[in-house]
């Protein structure tokens, strides 16, 4: 495709999109989360150009933008083509000088599902135009460079995770990272577990409305507690005795999402000790007591969501189930016995239309390598 278009061979670099075990609205407050990449991906392929135009083809939308290299806009409008862009803006502020080259994007993470199509997006980005001006960032760092991309190009105030696991995930592991100073541990995800995602088919934005504003609220909460004592900057380092203090000076839903967040980086850290052991009760556990914090106390799931989650219960091979990713629609995350996963994604599909009336998606998925070149 990118040689019939551009005629020139490109170079092809992969990255995936990501499914969160647990650890939600954590990463921003500095806090733990244990995201698995998967295989869905967005595939870039990149050649050099004489013209200094930077001309960006995708596939999935199938159109083509054209930018000038020289004089590339300051900031995004509001189109698919603010990520790769994006990247080769925050690439020029870091010192790097951007030539033109032709870009073919290529994906099938499913979009607006919160699996982060956009984060596959940047970072395949990212490694393309690092490839072709012989720049190598280590993986953390250029997590943080497509971070900024979301946040100082595109507009959204997402944090660190799902960038990093898409440049740094690991094939048959999950990643447990401390989103305070970017280290990881990775844990083996057994092999007789499967992934099992489904899709509400309700849809997900972290640019939209309710996301910026939990993310306020929670930081409200973490400002109280700091005004009484010192070194709390983030949530990460606030405790529930500290809720019980000082919550009454909280607006009540500000307690309700801190509460959520500090619980979740005790059951987050919890969980990935547990996946060591191979422990998958007790990771299953911390999964649904992770989702009836995310859903009551930080009011970010939706009916669709709490629906799936409540259907798969009683199907055999449950292992956990929660609703993944920012909130507000999307995907749930079920944990199942391989042997019994197209069995559980069956009837969980079968019982969620016949409840909402709604077909969803449903894909038996493993994990899969982070980013990197396919040729
Ligand atoms: C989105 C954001 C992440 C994270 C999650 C919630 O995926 O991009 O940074 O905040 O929501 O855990």
């Amino acid at each position: 495709m990118h040689l019939a278009r551009f005629h020139a061979e490109p170079s092809v670099f992969v990255a995936p999109g990501r499914v969160n075990l647990i650890g939600e609205h954590t990463d921003y407050a500095e806090g733990f989360v244990m995201p698995v990449a998967i295989n869905f991906a967005t595939l870039a392929g990149i050649s050099p150009r004489t013209d200094g135009k930077i001309v960006i083809y995708s596939e999935n939308f199938g159109e083509e933008k054209t930018f000038d290299a020289a004089s590339l806009p300051a900031k995004g409008s509001k189109d698919w083509s603010d990520y790769p862009v994006g990247v080769a803006v925050i690439l020029a502020g870091e010192g790097n000088k951007i030539p033109g080259f032709s870009l073919s994007l290529w994906g099938d993470v499913p979009l607006g599902s919160g699996l982060s199509s956009s984060a596959a997006l940047e970072v395949a980005t990212m490694l393309a135009v690092t490839s072709l001006i012989g720049v190598t960032y280590p993986g953390p760092v250029l997590a943080r460079l497509c971070q900024r991309v979301e946040n100082e190009f595109v507009g959204a105030n997402c944090g660190i995770m799902d960038q990093f696991i898409s440049a740094n995930g690991k094939k048959d592991h999950a990643l447990l990272l401390d989103c305070r100073d970017l280290s990881f541990r990775l844990a083996p995800i057994p092999a007789n577990v499967a992934l099992v995602i489904a899709n509400t088919m309700v849809k997900h934005s972290v640019a939209g409305g309710d996301y910026p504003t939990r993310r306020r609220e929670s930081e409200a909460a973490c400002a109280v507690i700091a005004s009484h004592r010192q070194n709390v900057p983030f949530l990460r380092d606030a405790t529930l005795e500290d809720l019980e203090k000082w919550g009454s000076e909280m607006a009540p839903k500000s307690l309700m999402r801190a509460r959520h967040v500090i619980s979740e980086d005790l059951r987050t850290v919890a969980a990935s000790e547990a996946l060591l052991k191979g422990d998958m009760a007790e990771v299953g556990r911390l999964m649904a007591e992770a989702h009836t914090s995310y859903s009551k106390d930080f009011e970010g799931s939706c009916v669709e969501a709490d629906t799936m989650v409540e259907l798969a219960q009683d199907i055999p091979g449950l292992i956990g189930a929660r609703l993944t990713g920012g909130g507000f629609g999307g995907c749930t995350i079920n944990l199942v016995e391989q042997s019994q996963a197209p069995a559980f994604a069956k009837t969980l599909a079968e019982r969620y239309t016949a409840k909402t009336g709604i077909v969803p998606e449903i894909h038996i998925c493993h994990a899969s390598d982070g980013a990197h070149q396919l040729k």
